[in-house]
């Protein structure tokens, strides 16, 4: 018996190389449609929708397989009011006092400022954090690696599963984010690392007009 068992990829999937193209050029088609919204509806979305696209995530790459990050679903108004408010709070501070002027001159073409209404309106506020490390039934402390590398991957998995199932998203960083460990009750072995707010967009609701670099800004092929 193999002390570490391997088993057949049989997952794997060869297209032909038309359909291969044509799977790329359409998955970039479908990507260019997202965009960062800042206005929500209220509208409710079946958590069965969430559950799968945080199973995608989960299914992402990590640093010796660790899946170092932890996703706290809030739907509870009471629990949305309180991330609100706290957030809010930060972000005051932030906007007001202790953003450099080149750092609000960066963020001045997206409209954003302290206040925080969709934290509350939006149907999810997924909260995701960053495991340093676990501790096992024992007491013994297992090492998680690559942790930022990991959970922006897992993140970013979440996104497009979150956009491919027809959802809108707002990646939030309030900063400092600290207050979220405590308010949604984790362990100190937990970072909060990015709020993901989840839902269908407002109506009529209009977004930055912004671009992105091209293929050559953004790539070499050597
Ligand atoms: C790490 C990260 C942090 C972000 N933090 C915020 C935030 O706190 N508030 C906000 O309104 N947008 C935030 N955004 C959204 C960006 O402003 C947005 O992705 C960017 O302007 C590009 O727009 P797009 O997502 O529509 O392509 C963040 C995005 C990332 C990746």
């Amino acid at each position: 018996l193999e002390k570490y068992p391997f088993k057949r990829y049989a997952d794997y999937i060869e297209y032909p190389l038309d359909e291969m193209k044509k799977k790329a050029a359409d998955f970039y088609a479908h990507m260019k449609r997202r965009r960062t919204i800042r206005e929500f509806s209220d509208r409710e979305v079946p958590r069965e929708i969430i559950e799968n696209c945080i199973r995608a995530a989960g299914t992402s790459p990590s640093g010796a397989n660790m899946q170092p990050w932890h996703f706290v679903v809030v739907s509870d108004p009471d629990t949305k009011r309180k991330i609100r408010e706290a957030a809010e709070e930060v972000e005051r501070d932030f906007y007001t006092r202790r953003a450099p002027d080149y750092w609000l001159e960066d963020l001045a073409p997206l409209g954003t400022d302290e206040n925080k209404p969709y934290l509350e309106i939006a149907p999810y506020v997924i909260v995701i954090f960053t495991e340093r490390y676990s501790v096992d039934d024992e007491g013994s402390r297992q090492n998680h690696y690559y942790l930022a590398e990991s959970v922006g991957i897992a993140t970013g998995m979440l996104i497009t599963a979150l956009h491919t199932a027809g959802l809108a998203t707002l990646t939030h960083t309030p900063h400092p984010m600290a207050f979220l460990r405590d308010l949604l009750g984790r362990p100190k072995t937990n970072v909060p690392y990015m709020v993901l707010v989840a839902g269908y967009p407002a109506d009529d609701v209009r977004v930055p007009d912004i671009g992105k670099k091209s293929l050559d800004e953004i790539a070499d092929f050597i």
